[in-house]
């Protein structure tokens, strides 16, 4: 019997979903144990949030500072074939709750010498949240085997607009009847997550994981845009000076930061509204005039290494 560890957080139930797609032949196999455990923050983050709360969420998040996190009912010593992390970016970063498990004793004494695999569901940007990942496994002497992103689908400004639609407004189906559907699409996910977990069934029984994220990337399972990177490459400089500045006027949600709050929640919108031409243009060239280095990014972030 071959034993599978599932930790996860989902607010809306999209990442449970994108993982169960994923496991669905795995969970049929009799030689194949799959135990769920759904991490759970003491204080619930609100679904949907309200503007402030949302924005709040960003310093502690960025910093990777752990909230409280309700006690996890797997035995963390016992001994797990494969544990898959399934998680969401928040702010360019790992989701809080999930960030703040990576930090606690349960974590070390689960993760050390274990084969993981990342599954993320989320917006379109990733890249920087899963070299934190990457960061978090190599500090718990975890082997990162293979990583599958599922990602809206639609262009980066119109799901700025249905996720945001959707995580302040609670719009689960159209907004406004004239945007696509916030999320990763259930076809998609019909379709296609069952061949990558395909892959991991056949690795999981023979135990070898070598080569497998070169053969999830050739299944389609990463996807990246050169512009999205070049997006994300500016937040990942920018993002940690804004949240120290917000930092210093106070701990999470006090009244003293709540102005900081606010002009960061109208900045951020605005800038990518406004950088996403540019940067759409920028980014057509780039693979034009330095190709070379445009695969390698590609490649780097579409592999497991941590550089
Ligand atoms: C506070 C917050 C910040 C987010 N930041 C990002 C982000 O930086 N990149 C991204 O691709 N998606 C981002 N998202 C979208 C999530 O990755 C995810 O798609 C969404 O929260 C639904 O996931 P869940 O219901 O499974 O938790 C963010 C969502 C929230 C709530």
């Amino acid at each position: 019997m071959k034993k599978i560890l599932v930790i996860y957080f989902t607010q809306s139930g999209q990442l449970h979903k994108a993982v169960s797609a994923t496991l669905k032949n795995l969970e049929k196999d009799s030689e194949i144990s799959v135990q769920y455990e759904n991490l759970q923050p003491k204080t619930p983050f609100p679904f949907p949030w309200s503007y402030i709360q949302f924005f709040d969420a960003f310093p502690e998040t960025v910093q990777g500072i752990p909230c409280e996190m309700q006690p996890v009912k797997f035995n963390p010593d016992e001994n797990f074939d494969l544990v898959i992390i399934a998680y969401q970016p928040w702010f360019l970063s790992v989701s809080r709750p999930v960030n703040s498990f990576l930090q606690s004793p349960e974590a070390a004494r689960l993760l050390k010498n274990k084969k993981v695999i990342t599954i993320l569901a989320c917006r379109n940007m990733w890249l920087n949240a899963q070299e934190k990942m990457k960061v978090h496994l190599k500090k718990l002497g975890a082997d990162l085997v293979g990583n599958i992103t599922y990602v809206d689908r639609s262009g980066n400004l119109t799901s700025l607009i249905t996720v945001l639609a959707f995580a302040l407004g609670g719009v689960q189906d159209k907004f406004l009847g004239i945007f696509p559907k916030y999320g990763v699409s259930d076809e998609e996910l019909n379709q296609s997550a069952w061949k990558f977990g395909d892959l991991i069934k056949d690795r999981l029984k023979s135990g070898d994981y070598s080569g497998l994220q070169q053969q999830l990337v050739a299944s389609g399972a990463i996807n990246i845009k050169p512009n999205l990177m070049i997006m994300e490459g500016r937040g990942k400089v920018l993002f940690p000076l804004y949240a120290n500045f917000i930092l210093k006027k106070g701990a999470a949600s006090s009244r003293g930061r709540r102005t900081r709050v606010r002009i960061f929640g109208i900045a951020l919108p605005t800038v990518i509204l406004l950088a996403s031409p540019l940067i759409a243009i920028i980014s057509r060239l780039l693979p034009l005039l330095f190709p070379g280095k445009t695969k390698r990014e590609t490649d780097y972030y579409s592999g497991t290494e941590l550089r």
